[in-house]
Parts: structure tokens; sequence; C-alpha cells
């Protein structure tokens, strides 16, 4: 192989390895976030929420481009794009909705924004997972 093969071959690893630490960055802090929103809810903990929102916002900015989204869809699904980067801009209305009835102290408004975002999560997830 030339040093050119070589180089290249090596710059193509690591774009990949660093998109793939893009999902699993952006997943985890989303996943952290869901708990720490749960948590909030469930023991009347505001600030909890909103750390919650804050990571969730965080991970899913990481993971909202459609170029980045496509390469983790399965070959079959990836005319399902639309709807996958659909889910991405849901979770960011959402998390704003959901600040926003926070602000107004209306809660179950606010936990039903947490629980559409529970669904985009799983909408996704569906597509990518093939269920
Ligand atoms: C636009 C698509 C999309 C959305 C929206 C999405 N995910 Fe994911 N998620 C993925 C992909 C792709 C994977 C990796 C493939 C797999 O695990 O099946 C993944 C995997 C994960 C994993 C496992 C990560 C790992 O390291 O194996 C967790 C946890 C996760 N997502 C949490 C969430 C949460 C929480 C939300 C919602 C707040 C969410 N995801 C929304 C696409 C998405």
């Amino acid at each position: 192989m030339k040093l050119k093969h070589i180089l290249l071959a090596g710059i193509m690893t690591a774009s990949f390895a660093n998109a793939d630490d893009v999902m699993k960055q952006s997943m985890a802090a989303m996943q952290n976030g869901m708990t720490q929103v749960q948590q909030g809810f469930l023991n009347n903990d505001v600030k909890s929420i909103r750390e919650g929102i804050k990571l969730i916002k965080e991970g899913n900015a990481k993971f909202s481009d459609k170029k980045v989204i496509k390469q983790y869809l399965p070959a079959d699904k990836k005319h399902m794009i639309n709807v996958a980067e659909n889910q991405a801009r849901r979770i960011a209305l959402d998390a704003t909705v959901l600040e926003l009835n926070l602000d107004d102290k209306a809660y179950v408004n606010a936990s039903n924004a947490y629980a559409d975002i529970m669904n985009a999560c799983s909408r996704c997830h569906a597509i990518v997972r093939s269920w």
C-alpha cells in the first residue's frame, strides 16, 4: 500500500470513530437527561427537571444533523431519514415547551412534553432497530 492510501485509510477510520463517539455522547447525555427529568417529576424537584432538560438539549443538538443521522440508519431504512430527523426537531421543540410550562408552573403540560420526548426517542429507535 502506498503511503497516500495508508494515510487515507487512517483518516477515514478516524472520522468514522469520531462519528461513533458523537452518537454515543449524544445518546448518553439524553439518557441521563431523561432520567433526571423523570426523577424531578417524581420527587417534585424542579431544579432536577431543568438540569435534565439542559442535558437533553445538548445531546440532541449533537445528533440533529441529517448527514450525521443518516450514517446510523440501516441500509434498508435510509429512505426514512426525514422521519428520523423530525424526531430530533420534535425533541428540541418539546424541550422548549417543557421549560415554558415549568416557568408557568403548568406541571401537567410539562410532563406531557416529557412524555412526547420519550415517544420521539422511541420513534427514531424503532427505525434504527427495525422494530
Ligand atoms: C434521530 C434518531 C434518534 C433519536 C431521536 C434518538 N436516538 Fe437514541 N439512538 C439512535 C441511534 C442511531 C442509536 C444507535 C443504534 C442502536 O442503539 O440501536 C441510538 C442508541 C441509543 C442508546 C444506546 C447507546 C449506546 O451507547 O449503545 C441510548 C441510551 C439512546 N439511544 C437514548 C436516546 C434517548 C434518551 C433519546 C431521546 C431523548 C434518543 N435516544 C433519541 C438514534 C436516535
